[in-house]
């Protein structure tokens, strides 16, 4: 007898993650696999699809200018909660700790429906931090029967909070089997398809290895206001006082992002203020720099694995595995902070070389084909 999967998901990073478990799944003839997304994001989630040519079965369409929470949460239970109706589901996978990621589970909660979480058990221990996703994860780890954790520790987190241990798997990270697909791609686009992407001056920039490249992105709910006026400030600083780096954003479209960064940091020469990239420049640009400042949690697990030195614009990670082997630093939004780590790494070659030793403790790249081995195996009843 096959086995109905829907898997659900909404946003860039989600489904970034989860295009290697849905590919894998779409290839299984024992598995009837449906997609719903609920496009809580839209065109950064349909450059995702697109890159991995994966076809959504339901399509919510949900996302509005400038959302709230109250939004995105009732439309995501009623939407989802009609799919799986339709859909008649064994299991429901919903990824990660997005409004959508919760409001799916709760909707396959009322309905009786086992949920399976993929990506489960990354905990900082702070409710508002970072903001709602803290929330989010740890409701949907009460409300999941089945809990793919990527690390030992993400396991740790879930045992304390007396998940059975026989409803966990360790699988690894998916985030980096499509950081490992994609990067595979890479090597084979010339120079000219990049130069294509970017436009030959700042291809031009990103190239110039005498000119330090740092990447830049920041999108979290709990730096809205003043912490992003203070890392913007940081960003202008630094740029203003080293000619000779280039400073690139591929600003995220939330608009509570888009104004302070443009208000903040359009017309200096040395920041290249740009539209979100699709996921392979993303990895190519990522794989150029020398530095990667962000509030990401993603970029947190795919650069160290790129060996590039990460500073993270928060207080608290639920990603200790890099922070601890000393790739990532926590530099929250203090204007001083950002400043001083950023010259204190990029100026010191010892520091330098220390931070920047490739490093992959979040997966080997074969985390899907446990996951649907799990799937397969397991008793979904
Ligand atoms: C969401 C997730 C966050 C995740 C992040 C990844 C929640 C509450 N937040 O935050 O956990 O880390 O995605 O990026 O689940 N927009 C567009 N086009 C897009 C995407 C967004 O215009 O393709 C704009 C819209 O105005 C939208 C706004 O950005 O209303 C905010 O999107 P939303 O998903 O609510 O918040 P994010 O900050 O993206
Ligand atoms: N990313 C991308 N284009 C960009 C910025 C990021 O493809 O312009 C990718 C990045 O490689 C990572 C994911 O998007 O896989 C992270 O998304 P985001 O930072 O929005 O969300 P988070 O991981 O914080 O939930």
């Amino acid at each position: 007898m096959t086995k109905k999967i829907l898997s659900v998901f909404g946003t860039r990073p989600e489904a970034i993650k989860m295009a290697p478990v849905v590919l894998k799944l779409a290839q299984n003839e024992k598995i009837e696999s449906k997609i719903c997304v609920t496009a809580q994001h839209r065109e950064m989630l349909d450059s995702v699809l697109d890159l991995f040519q994966i076809r959504p079965d339901f399509d919510l369409d949900l996302m509005s200018p400038g959302q709230d929470l109250f939004d995105i949460t009732t439309k995501v239970l009623n939407g989802v909660g009609d799919v799986i109706r339709k859909a008649k589901p064994d299991v429901v996978l919903v990824h990660g700790d997005t409004t959508s990621c919760f409001a799916a589970a709760l909707a396959a909660f009322y309905l009786d429906v086992p949920v399976g979480h993929v990506e489960a058990g990354l905990r900082t221990g702070n409710m508002r931090a970072p903001f709602p996703e803290e929330a989010n994860r740890s409701l949907v780890g009460r409300l999941a029967q089945y809990h793919f954790a990527p690390t030992k520790t993400a396991e740790k987190s879930l045992l304390a909070e007396n998940v059975s241990p026989d409803k966990i798997w360790v699988t690894g990270n998916t985030v980096i089997d499509s950081l490992l697909m994609t990067r595979e791609k890479l090597g084979i686009k010339k120079d000219e398809y990049w130069e294509d992407i970017f436009g030959s001056s700042l291809f031009d920039a990103i190239i110039n290895s005498s000119r330090k490249l740092i990447l830049i992105t920041g999108h979290r709910r709990e730096n809205f206001g003043q912490g992003f006026i203070d890392l913007c400030t940081a960003i202008k600083q630094l740029a203003l006082a080293h000619s000779d780096w280039d400073l690139v954003y591929p600003v995220h479209l939330n608009p509570n992002v888009q104004q302070p960064v443009k208000d903040t940091l359009s017309g200096i020469k040395n920041i290249h203020l740009i539209e979100p990239l699709s996921y392979e420049p993303f990895v190519w640009l990522m794989d150029q720099s020398d530095l990667v400042l962000t509030d990401s949690g993603g970029i947190q697990e795919e650069a160290p694995s790129l060996g590039k030195p990460v500073l993270v614009m928060r207080d608290v990670t639920e990603r200790p595995e890099a922070l601890d082997a000393g790739t990532v630093r926590l530099v929250g939004t203090d204007t001083k902070q950002i400043v001083d780590n950023i010259e204190q790494v990029l100026l010191n070659d010892k520091i330098y070389n220390s931070m920047s030793t490739a490093l992959n403790p979040y997966g080997d790249g074969k985390a899907a084909d446990r996951i649907v081995d799990i799937l397969l195996t397991g008793s979904f009843t």
